[in-house]
C-alpha cells in the first residue's frame, strides 16, 4: 500500500529537509521543491547535459540555476504543484529529479502530470513507477482531481510502460507535436480518470 504521507507528522521527520517530505514510498521521498540555490544548480547541472532529457522539450534551451528557479516560481503562481524526487539508502540521500501536477484547469477538476529523473544513475529502477502513482493518488484522493493526463514521445518507451503501469491509458496520438534529434516526433496523450483509476494489485 502506498502511504499517503501528506501534511501527516512523522516520527522520522529529524531535520529540515525530511520535514519537507510530503508523499514517500519506501526509498523514494518527494519533497517541496523549494527552489534553492542548491536544487537549482544539482536540476540544471544535469539538464545541460542533456543525459535523461533527450526526448523533452526541457533541456532543449540552456537553463542558468536562476532561469530554474524562475521556472518554479512562474509554475507555482500559476497553481503548479511541484516535487523534488529525493532517493534514500544507505550512503545518504540525493536529489535525482522532479515531478508534479501542472496545466490545472478547475471547472475541469484536471492536471497534468510530468516527471523528469535527470539522474541517469537513477533511471530504470521503478522510481517512476513509484513516483507516478504517488502523485496521481494524491490528485485524486486529495485535490479531487477528476482527470489526470500527460503527455509523452511515442519513442520513449521507458515512459510509456511506466505510465501504463501506473494506471495511465493511451488515449490518442498527437502527430509531428515534438522536434528533437532533428525531426519532428509524434506524441501519446494518456489519462486516468479519477473513478476508473486503479493502479494495480500491488499497491491497493
Ligand atoms: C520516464 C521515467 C519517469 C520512467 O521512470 P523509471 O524509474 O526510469 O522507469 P521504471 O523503472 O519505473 O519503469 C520502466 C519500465 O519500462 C521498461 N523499459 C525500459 N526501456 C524500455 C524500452 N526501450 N522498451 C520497452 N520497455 C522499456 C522497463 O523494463 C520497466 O518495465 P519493468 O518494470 O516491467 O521492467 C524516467 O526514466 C525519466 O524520468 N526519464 C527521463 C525523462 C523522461 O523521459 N521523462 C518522461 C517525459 S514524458
Amino acid at each position: 500500500m502506498y502511504r499517503k504521507a501528506w501534511g501527516e507528522p512523522r516520527s522520522d521527520d529529524s531535520n529540515r529537509m525530511e520535514g519537507m517530505t510530503f508523499l514517500k514510498q519506501g526509498n523514494v521521498e518527494l519533497r517541496l521543491l523549494e527552489g534553492d540555490e542548491s536544487d537549482a544548480r544539482t536540476w540544471s547541472s544535469f539538464v545541460n547535459r542533456g543525459l535523461t532529457t533527450q526526448m523533452m522539450f526541457t533541456g532543449s534551451i540552456p537553463m542558468r540555476s536562476i532561469d530554474a528557479q524562475e521556472v518554479w516560481k512562474k509554475e507555482r503562481a500559476n497553481g503548479s504543484v511541484i516535487f523534488g524526487i529525493w532517493l534514500k539508502d544507505d550512503h545518504g540521500e540525493k536529489f535525482i529529479g522532479d515531478c508534479g501536477l501542472y496545466s490545472h484547469r478547475d471547472i475541469y477538476k484536471s492536471w497534468e502530470f510530468r516527471i523528469l529523473i535527470f539522474d541517469p544513475d537513477c533511471v530504470g529502477h521503478k522510481i517512476g513507477h513509484t513516483a507516478t502513482i504517488l502523485v496521481t493518488q494524491y490528485a485524486f484522493d486529495r485535490l479531487n482531481a477528476h482527470r489526470v493526463w500527460l503527455g509523452v514521445v511515442e519513442d520513449n518507451l521507458r515512459a510509456i510502460k511506466c505510465y501504463l503501469d501506473a494506471g495511465y491509458r493511451i488515449e490518442g496520438r498527437l502527430v509531428d507535436d515534438a522536434f528533437f534529434g532533428g525531426k519532428y516526433h509524434s506524441v501519446i496523450r494518456m489519462g486516468a480518470i479519477q473513478n476508473e483509476w486503479n493502479p494495480g494489485p500491488d499497491i491497493r
